[in-house]
């Protein structure tokens, strides 16, 4: 199938068959922007994870990890600035107080007219501006708002007693935890500097937005890292550009991407977060356009100075060898796993109008399941119990599921939707002489393998 064919809908429709994604409470009537991941989905969110935990901690020797806590002291987001300028702007439809964001809405018409607008170099006045002079309406057609600062932090209280509860914010980045515990990381462990903290955990952020199934929900999952360094030792623009490097190769060999399908994009001075000195994005494009997938950004010694400050806490690194005391400074790469999980799927969708099927081609590292096996028939005892010996074998190992429902056919289009690379039939000749059909996802050929030889073969996919 050709990129631009493939759309969104055709992505959520194959997550919801196949039990990637679910849009959440349905029984209630759904709630916005909100998704639940299915079996398969699950299986697919937490191998991306821990390819990146292994790359990114396990297999590093100047990396550790950290699970910080969601809810954090209130003035954490004092200090990172958050309270005062994570904001997005907001719109509203004037009839139907529907709310947008005005950049999408200025972008959109833009897109429609065929005109390049720059909405990250705009501020609300050049937004408010731009939307009468080009009479920009609502979607419904009705007049709009003046763009106003929207903060993204949700807030919610803690205590039992009403009257007596404590504001607090759910994270709006996992980075805070790093930052606050910076201290206790150094004073537990044996890391010198240059080093960094990793962590995967849960974000919200109020987000204003429409119609982009996992790539912006309010609810989502980060893997970020704080590499921390001596600005005097060690240069910034070096660091960057190895941390690009890595991230690149985790996107095109960890997670098998198409290099054609990213690129590098850099912040303007205007669009840059208020704590970095230097961003880029890692793109991809998605059918709704190039989107970001991965930020980097040299984050200076902005966040551990505001804690320092706020806190009175002395969070400066001690130097042995140079008898210097100071705040390091730190370059972040901070990625949404939602949208790594949302790029591989498009990424790996193909159709197949020749065998009228749909493939997931993922490698099988990622793959919910690395194989299935069938009894050819079900109702021959003889041929299941051999099946479910192989069956429970495989498990050891690898990453496998059983079917036996409906004929092969049926069974290995389900199959190659969920992105098993193989599929292992015990037939009478399984009986005879212990080989099975082995049929291969990607060119739907079938092959006669000895069941010692299945190990290696399952290997050859990862
Ligand atoms: N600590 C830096 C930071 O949070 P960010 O660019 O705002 O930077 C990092 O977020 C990554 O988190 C983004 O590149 C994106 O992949 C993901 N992300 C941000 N907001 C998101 C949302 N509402 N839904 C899903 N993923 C999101």
């Amino acid at each position: 199938m050709s990129e631009t064919t493939l759309t969104l809908d055709t992505i959520i429709s194959l997550c919801k068959r196949r039990g990637f994604v679910y849009p959440t409470s349905t029984i209630y009537g759904g709630l916005a922007n909100s998704y639940d991941y299915g079996p398969l989905g699950t299986e697919l969110l937490r191998s991306i994870k821990n390819l990146w935990w292994r790359e990114f901690i396990t297999k590093r020797t100047d990396m550790v990890g950290l699970d910080s806590q969601i809810m954090l002291h209130p003035q954490t987001w004092v200090a990172s600035g958050h309270v005062g300028a994570f904001n997005d702007p907001l719109v509203e439809d004037k009839v139907t107080h529907k709310r947008y964001r005005a950049d999408h809405l200025i972008e959109a018409w833009a897109e429609k007219k065929g005109q390049e607008v720059e909405t990250a170099n705009m501020s609300l006045a050049d937004m408010a501006n731009f939307i009468v002079d080009q009479k920009i309406k609502s979607p419904d057609g009705n007049e709009l708002t003046e763009p106003k600062a929207f903060n993204l932090l949700f807030e919610t209280a803690i205590g039992a007693v009403s009257g007596e509860k404590a504001k607090v914010y759910l994270r709006g980045e996992t980075a805070q935890g790093i930052f606050s515990d910076f201290k206790h990381v150094v004073d537990s462990t044996r890391m010198k500097l240059p080093f960094g903290v990793g962590q995967v955990g849960k974000s919200f952020r109020n987000e204003v937005t429409t119609g982009q199934f996992v790539f912006r929900t309010f609810e989502f999952e980060q893997a970020e890292i704080e590499y921390f360094f001596d600005p005097e030792t060690t240069s910034w623009e070096q660091l960057m550009e190895d941390w690009k490097t890595a991230m690149w190769s985790f996107v095109t060999k960890t997670l098998g991407i198409k290099e054609e399908n990213l690129r590098w994009r850099k912040h303007s001075d205007k669009e840059r977060s208020h704590y970095s000195k230097d961003t880029y994005d890692l793109e991809y494009h998605f059918p709704f356009g190039w989107k970001e997938l991965w930020g980097i950004a040299y984050r200076t010694d902005y966040d551990l100075k505001q804690h320092q400050n706020l806190s009175g806490e002395n969070l400066e690194y001690f130097d042995p060898q140079t008898n210097r005391h100071f705040i390091p400074h730190v370059i972040e790469p901070a990625v949404g796993v939602n949208r790594l999980f949302l790029m591989v799927l498009f990424d790996a969708y193909r159709e197949d109008t020749e065998r009228g099927r749909v493939v997931l081609e993922l490698n099988s590292r990622l793959a919910p399941y690395e194989a299935a096996v069938f009894p050819l028939l079900k109702n021959k005892p003889e041929l299941v119990e051999k099946a479910d010996q192989l069956f429970k074998d495989l498990l050891n190992d690898f990453k496998v599921t059983w079917d036996d429902r409906g004929n092969i056919g049926k069974r290995y289009l389900y199959q190659d939707e969920a992105g098993t690379p193989f599929c292992i039939t015990v037939d009478f000749q399984t009986l005879e002489d212990n080989t099975v059909t082995v049929r291969d996802r990607d060119t739907a050929e079938q092959v006669r393998v000895a069941i010692s030889e299945l190990p290696s073969m399952l290997r050859s996919k990862q």
